[in-house]
């Protein structure tokens, strides 16, 4: 994104790695700087974006592993155009939660579609754009799972498939970050939230 002024930071990482409140310390942070912040998501960072994020959280029954990849990258395009774009031109600090690694990781994990394909597809959907800096939030999927639930139960079969799934989630994350070390910060997220915070904001004010 070079003509833009802005920064533009995205978070990921699995459901239950804290993603939500990370975003929210970062915007106080830079907020306290005098910054200019924007928070936003995908998917539903905009009008259409929230009927979109309706369909793919939302429908009961399957959707065709492409036409759900076809929906994130749509959610996006429209998002990149119209909100992020937007905000990093007027220099406003964007801190996003998931972007097209998001993508990736999840779809790609599902094992039905080819996670460079999937890739591709979100860059063209976005015609390129990528963030400044990506936080990624890494979490042992258990220690996830006993946050989001604090019951202790026995798993059973769908919930193994679905640690399953979420073991290949992390596994896809860590390697984009591997891939792209200049733009991801790894973060160990079974830590305190604000030791978390802390090492974010090192990294953030870098590019202030
Ligand atoms: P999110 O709103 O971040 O929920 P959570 O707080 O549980 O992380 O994301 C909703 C779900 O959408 C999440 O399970 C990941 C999934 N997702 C994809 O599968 N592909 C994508 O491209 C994006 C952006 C999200």
């Amino acid at each position: 994104m070079s003509a833009a002024r802005g920064i533009w930071i995205t978070l990921e990482g699995g459901d239950g790695s804290g993603k939500t409140t990370q975003a929210a310390l970062l915007e106080a942070w830079l907020e306290a700087q005098g910054r200019d912040v924007l928070r936003t998501r995908e998917p539903g960072g905009s009008e259409v974006g929230v009927l979109i994020r309706d369909i793919v959280l939302h429908h009961r029954g399957d959707i065709a592993p492409r036409a759900e990849a076809l929906l994130y990258a749509a959610d996006r395009a429209h998002h990149v155009a119209t909100v992020v774009r937007p905000a990093l031109e007027r220099g406003v600090v964007v801190i996003q939660d998931r972007y097209l690694d998001s993508s990736v990781a999840y779809q790609g994990a599902g094992r039905v579609l080819d996670a460079e394909e999937v890739r591709g597809l979100s860059l063209w959907a976005a015609e390129g754009a990528l963030p400044d800096l990506t936080v990624l939030l890494d979490l042992d999927p258990a220690d996830a799972r006993r946050r989001l639930d604090s019951a202790d139960k026995p798993f059973d079969r769908l919930e193994a498939e679905r640690e399953e799934f979420h073991q290949r989630v992390r596994e896809a994350y860590l390697a984009l970050a591997e891939a792209e070390p200049e733009r991801f910060l790894v973060v160990d997220a079974a830590q305190d939230p604000t030791a978390i915070a802390d090492v974010v904001r090192a990294r953030v004010a870098a590019l202030l």
